[in-house]
């Protein structure tokens, strides 16, 4: 997690323009850099933020070459789609004439010759190639400008030898917007896409840089989020009864799932598994209130089948929902769709975007280490057994949880997550792994010891208590469980108000308006959405590439991954003007503290000349 999030921050340069005629890059002595900031508060509803615009030239030359700045804020959805034509059929993947595998596999270290031995080879030529097959699929993606708003901060050639800030505000009606947060593509691990769904969706500051040569610049000055207010939802107690399924495999189609699933349901007959029910108790009702913890009980019942419990984790998880891709793969000819998609939506930051994340920044009072983990590690993990077949657990609930909130191509809606770990015999493991297999994963394994080896075995690690036996793992559990889940519903609400807000998709709402100062007077338009669809050529570059494979043996060589046009991926780039905000802010804070009445002037450093 850690890793995409890093992964996600090294994206997020500034952006630097340079003037030159096409607007792309110097091409010469007299060309001119600008850099634009914003720092603001984020927007809320009936809510004036209030902001900073900073412009900065480098060459000491074009101080006097910017004729005018403006400031433009707008709201940015997007959404894409790939979905089956309607009777369209992607052709099977049927055993290859050569049965021959490539004899490097082995070589190269990235199987076993053992497991190669009896292997079946598979075509994968015509399924791959259907990937990209503009006859079989449907690819969409659109852009929506909800609205945008625009005001000149600088005008009349101003000076600009040293960085210059201007303040502005943002007006916004009682209208709740979604919440802003963090997302990225994720790669498919064979590079092609199958049924697909994305979208995002960003708040940014552009500055319009008019220079005197009457050319043009847009230029990212950071981007800022909305944080929606909720009614006080009830808090009721909550009890939800559940059965714990296995995951639908949505990769039916090809021979390994197929084989698989098939050796699990000759070894493992689904109907003579034991049927497990969760039975939950959220104490406080199942609305969650992000920043106080979560406390409940979960007890799993089961029949007398050849499955048994083990262990149990019980967690929150955004369960978004894409109803626009949805609605257009069901109309579109495809009504298996919401049932098929794939899990490769784009990694999503579990975090709403906030000031919140960035504590580190910060320097705190009470000397908290905001890296470490909490002494008590989060109790959602637990074993079960006959005896105690039930886990209590208390989960945090961080402020920056994305509250639920639909907007136009998603919802964004968290939801608690149960994953029961189930067991079966050794005898199911040795008939789903084959002999060899199980053999050479079972060497290893020690014969059953008695309760005193345990005791002593107990005394030799730094985690049993002193006089307990050694926590037993069955070391042979791996190969022989299933992670079965149910999920139970939840409501995050985001800030709570009383005050009556209209939700933005409602017909003939007003939109935020961005001002130089108050005195401008603030008054409300209704937002005009405009739908921008993205050339089918990029879309098609995009979703119906055609290299990569999903054949086991070969995916591993495919290497070459190109650029590809993405309107959404410059969303959330730059810096978070909420956070640049409250640097200003803590600055402020720590001058009063430390320089109070040194010097006037050092008061103003942070505010606009
Ligand atoms: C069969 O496939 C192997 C490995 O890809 C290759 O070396 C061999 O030449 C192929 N044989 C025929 C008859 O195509
Ligand atoms: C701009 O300001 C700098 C520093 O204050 C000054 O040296 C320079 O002469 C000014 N340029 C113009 C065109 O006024
Ligand atoms: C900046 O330039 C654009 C395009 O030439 C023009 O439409 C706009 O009015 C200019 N803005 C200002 C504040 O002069
Ligand atoms: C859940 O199941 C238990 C045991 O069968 C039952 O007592 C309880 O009423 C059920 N709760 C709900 C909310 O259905
Ligand atoms: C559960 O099933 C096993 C095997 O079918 C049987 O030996 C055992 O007695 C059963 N236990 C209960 C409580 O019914």
């Amino acid at each position: 997690m850690n890793q995409a999030i890093l992964a996600i921050t090294i994206l997020a340069t500034t952006v630097v323009a340079a003037l030159s005629p096409d607007g792309t890059g110097p091409t010469g002595s007299s060309d001119c850099t600008v850099q634009a900031w914003v720092r603001a508060e984020d927007l809320a509803p009936s809510y004036v933020s209030h902001g900073e615009l900073r412009i900065k030239v480098w060459q000491a030359h074009c101080a006097d070459k910017i004729a005018s700045v403006a400031l433009r804020l707008q709201l940015d959805e997007f959404g894409e789609v790939k979905h089956l034509r309607q009777d369209a059929v992607i052709p099977e993947i049927k055993k290859a004439d050569n049965q021959t595998l490539p004899d490097d596999l082995v070589s190269l270290g990235y199987f076993r010759a053992s497991d190669l031995a009896n292997e079946v080879v598979y075509d994968y030529g015509p399924y791959d190639k259907a990937m990209s097959d503009p006859e079989i699929w449907v690819v969409h993606a659109q852009e929506r400008r909800a609205w945008s708003t625009e005001v000149t901060l600088f005008e009349n050639n101003h000076n600009f030898s040293r960085p210059l800030v201007k303040p502005f505000i943002v007006g916004s009606p009682a209208v709740n917007f979604p919440p802003s947060f963090k997302s990225s593509r994720q790669r498919t691990s064979s590079g092609l896409h199958q049924r697909h769904v994305y979208s995002d969706l960003g708040y940014h500051y552009i500055a319009v840089v008019n220079f005197t040569d009457g050319r043009t610049v847009d230029l990212r000055a950071g981007y800022t989020t909305f944080l929606p207010t909720f009614r006080k939802p009830s808090a009721a107690p909550f009890n939800w009864n559940g059965t714990f399924a296995e995951p639908e495999n949505c990769e039916k189609d090809l021979p390994q799932t197929r084989k698989m699933l098939d050796d699990m349901e000759r070894c493992l007959p689904a109907d003579l598994r034991s049927v497990f029910v969760a039975e939950v108790t959220l104490e406080d009702g199942n609305a969650i209130h992000r920043g106080s913890p979560l406390k409940g009980r979960v007890t799993v019942r089961a029949t007398n089948g050849s499955t048994e419990m083990s262990d149990i984790s019980v967690f929150p998880f955004l369960a978004e929902t894409f109803h626009w891709p949805v609605e257009r793969a069901t109309t579109g000819g495809d009504p298996d769709f919401n049932a098929l998609i794939c899990h490769w939506r784009g990694f999503r930051s579990s975090e709403a975007i906030s000031v919140d994340s960035y504590s580190y920044l910060f320097k705190t009072t009470d000397g908290k280490d905001p890296f470490s983990f909490p002494n008590d590690y989060p109790g959602g993990y637990g074993l079960l057994t006959e005896a105690k077949p039930y886990l209590d657990f208390e989960l945090p609930i961080p402020t920056t949880t994305i509250p639920d909130f639909p907007s136009y191509y998603n919802s964004m809606v968290t939801a608690l997550s149960i994953q029961l770990t189930v067991s079966y015999s050794l005898d199911a493991a040795k008939c789903i792994l084959g002999a060899d297999r199980f053999k050479r994963y079972t060497r290893d394994v020690e014969d059953e010891r008695t309760a005193k080896d345990r005791l002593e075995e107990g005394l030799w690690d730094s985690y049993t208590p002193v006089y307990e036996e050694e926590v037993h793992v069955d070391s042979t559990l791996w190969m022989r469980s299933l992670i079965l889940k149910t999920i139970v519903p939840i409501v995050v609400p985001g800030d709570i108000s009383e005050q009556p807000v209209e939700h933005y998709l409602t017909p003939g709402q007003p939109s935020p308006i961005i001002l130089s100062s108050l005195a401008d007077g603030v008054v409300f338009l209704p937002a005009q959405p405009v739908i921008i669809e993205e050339p089918l050529a990029d879309t098609s570059a995009r979703l119906m590439n055609s290299e990569g494979t999903f054949d086991p043996y070969q995916s591993w060589r495919i290497t070459t991954y190109h650029e590809v046009p993405d309107p959404a991926a410059q969303y959330n780039q730059g810096d978070y003007a909420g956070l640049l905000w409250k640097k200003k802010l803590a600055a402020e804070e720590n001058l009063k503290e430390t320089i109070v009445a040194v010097d006037e002037g050092d008061q103003h450093r942070f505010v606009a000349p």
